[in-house]
């Protein structure tokens, strides 16, 4: 288990198995500790069947259509895992492979490389992400890439919150604004209708910070400008005051509240995460982009730097 600890006492663990974090230790208003992450106290428990609590998404976090994309003429044929369709990386991805992992001070680095052809993508890849902790109680997670063939790349971190505490109940309370104007509407099996709809007038406006009350599995498109950091979404638990902030430089989040979730996993607290046990706020680029010109693309050339970086800052208010 690899560890980072600041100076107001912020702790948070990971494993090098999956980069998976497995708690993060925050203090609500009266300064008392909780861990705010879903997961399970044995090292095991991230080896059997679960719904990627807390580890690094790739290649390519959430859903490509029909499991396939083409790039210069070739056609690609990847791994369907999640009916027909290909789901955050395929049958094994960079969750269940264990990385190479160093801590130095604050930071927490992790390598990892993808063989050509794994789970069907083209090209060596070269991955390393980042958890640095900064004493401004912020999680600076940086993810870059490199490649030797074209391919496409989306990473991204499933760390399921509950600002309460891991296990104290289900999260449809929690106050949540998402800075963005649109989202990607979906068809039944969750693949992007390639629209950009506005949120206006609909249960997707999260402009106003209001409480989640129902079931979200969607990619918002955030507002700002291309690859600059920006504020993505901000996230309040009334009881305990825990606040967490979202930046990013992408363009996308996918706000997911734990709709599978059914009681069956037991977690770190003894108890059994149900339904809407935590969220997950996933920074990314859009589901199918390989498959959806419009959409801004995850394409990687070999010579390129694929860099990305997201910061969620826990706080309290
Ligand atoms: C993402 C997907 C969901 C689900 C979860 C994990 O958020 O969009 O549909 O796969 O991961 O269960």
């Amino acid at each position: 288990m690899l560890k980072l600890r600041n100076r107001t006492g912020v702790e948070i663990a990971v494993l090098p198995y999956g980069g998976i974090i497995t708690s993060i230790a925050t203090p609500d208003r009266d300064g008392q500790f909780a861990d705010i992450v879903l997961g399970f106290n044995d090292a095991r428990g991230y080896l059997s069947d679960h719904p990627y609590f807390g580890a690094v998404i790739g290649r390519y976090g959430n859903r490509i259509a029909n499991a396939r994309f083409v790039i210069d003429g070739l056609n690609y044929m990847l791994a369907a895992n999640h009916g027909r369709h290909h789901l955050h990386g395929g049958r094994r991805g960079f969750d269940k492979h264990e990385w190479d992992s160093t801590v130095d001070g604050d930071t927490i680095a992790l390598r990892r490389v993808s063989p050509d052809g794994e789970e069907g993508y083209p090209g060596r890849l070269e991955a390393a992400v980042s958890y640095r902790l900064t004493d401004a109680n912020e999680l600076v997670i940086t993810y870059t890439a490199q490649t030797d063939q074209a391919t496409h790349v989306n990473l991204t971190q499933h760390s399921y919150f509950n600002l309460r505490g891991e296990g104290d109940g289900d999260v449809l309370d929690h106050e949540v604004t998402i800075n963005a104007a649109r989202f990607t509407p979906v068809d039944e099996e969750l693949i992007p209708t390639g629209r950009l709809a506005p949120v206006e007038g609909t249960r997707f406006d999260f402009r106003q910070r209001r409480a989640i009350r129902e079931s979200y599995d969607h990619n918002w498109v955030l507002d700002g400008g291309d690859g600059e950091l920006r504020h993505a979404a901000s996230v309040r638990e009334r009881t305990t005051g825990r606040t967490l902030d979202v930046f990013t430089t992408e363009p996308g989040l996918q706000f997911y509240t734990g709709n599978f979730l059914d009681g069956s996993l037991v977690g770190k607290s003894g108890r059994g995460y149900a339904r809407h046990g935590g969220f997950c706020l996933e920074t990314q680029h859009f589901p199918n982009s390989p498959n959806e010109p419009s959409f801004p693309s995850t394409l990687l050339r070999p010579g390129e730097q694929y860099r990305t970086r997201t910061i969620y800052r826990f706080g309290v208010s």
